[in-house]
């Protein structure tokens, strides 16, 4: 389990990673020096998935501080946060991108005193941290999920929550490729995931590598799939969760949610703790971005639609609480109601417990 290279960052400090934009027809990988590609790919879905975002970013802010030359506490300072804010303004609602931010400028704060080069590598300790945390969080993601899942069970997902979009096996697709480690024998109908395909491209592309029967479906299938009873529970990754539960998850999330009450289908989420939003109460609250009109109304570059048209493209969408059967965390498995409010102290203490096992 878990075999694709996705994100690498080198003694020569520069950041290898794959552009998943391309993949599975191109496996290009892309080098940079610079933070501001690492937004820029991270704007552009080069890299992408809620963990993946956050440990890139973090690894941006190591080469933002790596390759600035400066004598002046104050202007390093002043940059720190210039380089700190690009990698904030890349995208605005997975959680994980703030998440491992917050922790990179904790670092910087706390050891403001000190040498630039014991700042540096004090930073890239912490990136490498949030890397290697992430992998320990989705292998018990797996466990924990795995759990729910019984042999010859035909489960539907979403968008892709896989090794490409976390620091490890995945989430959602975690708990599959575990419970098939368990000798499980299961079957993946993967949606397509309109408008950037996600779906057809990246999770086909996983499920295959790690050898998991699959048919890729169009996302307006999931229902008839369901009325025909084909599919015995939906899995999902989650961009950012809310103290009561509520996840924002990539758009058509809602719709297979609704679709599982209908048909009294289980319906999971399965996030890290590093996805949950302690502070915010609801899911209303949570920013939801809003994507340039070109991905749905060009293909392959060539406009297929008039100039004229209005679209609306948001990338998420938000499931109330209401409509989980249960969300899925290193931690264990929560059933409603949820109040993650309260967990705070709970999983930081329990990310510590990762970080003394590791070392
Ligand atoms: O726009 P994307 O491709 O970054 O959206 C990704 C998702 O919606 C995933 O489900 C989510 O980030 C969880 S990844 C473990």
């Amino acid at each position: 389990m878990g075999m694709i290279d996705k994100l690498e960052y080198t003694n020569k400090h520069e950041l290898i990673f794959l552009d998943q934009t391309l993949l599975p027809l191109k496996e290009k990988y892309q080098k940079t020096k610079s933070y501001k590609d690492v937004a820029d790919a991270i704007q552009k879905l080069k890299i992408r998935g809620a963990p993946l975002i956050g440990i890139a970013a973090a690894y941006g802010v190591v080469m933002g501080v790596h390759h600035y030359d400066t004598e002046n506490r104050k202007n390093f300072e002043i940059h720190f946060y210039k380089v700190t804010e690009t990698l904030r303004n890349s995208r605005p609602t997975a959680k994980n991108l703030f998440y491992a931010l917050d922790r990179m400028t904790k670092v910087f704060e706390e050891n403001i005193e000190k040498d630039f080069n014991e700042i540096e590598d004090l930073l890239l300790r912490e990136a490498d941290a949030i890397y290697d945390e992430d992998a320990e969080m989705c292998k018990r993601i797996g466990v924990n999920g795995a759990e729910l899942i019984t042999d010859k069970m035909t489960i539907l997902t979403h968008c892709n929550a896989g090794e490409l979009a976390t620091g490890g096996i995945g989430t959602a697709l975690g708990i599959i490729y575990t419970a098939k480690q368990q000798g499980k024998d299961l079957f993946v109908y993967a949606d397509e995931t309109r408008p950037l395909l996600q779906g057809s491209r990246l999770t086909a592309f996983e499920l295959e590598q790690n050898e998991i029967d699959f048919d890729i479906v169009i996302d307006s299938m999931a229902a008839n799939l369901m009325k025909d009873q084909m599919i015995d529970c939906v899995i999902v990754g989650a961009d950012r969760i809310a103290s009561n539960g509520d996840v924002v998850n990539k758009v058509g999330s809602y719709s297979l949610a609704v679709n599982c009450a209908f048909h009294k289908i289980p319906f999971y989420v399965a996030a890290p703790g590093s996805t949950i939003d302690f502070e915010t109460a609801a899911g209303k609250d949570i920013e939801i971005e809003e994507r340039d009109p070109d991905e749905i109304t060009k293909v392959h570059g060539e406009k297929i639609t008039l100039p004229e048209y209005g679209v609306m493209n948001p990338a998420f969408d938000l499931v109330p609480n209401e409509l989980i059967t249960a969300i899925i965390t290193e931690y264990k498995v929560h059933y409603p109601p949820y109040n993650f409010g309260g967990l705070k102290q709970m999983f930081s203490a329990y990310i510590q417990t990762l970080r003394k096992e590791e070392d």
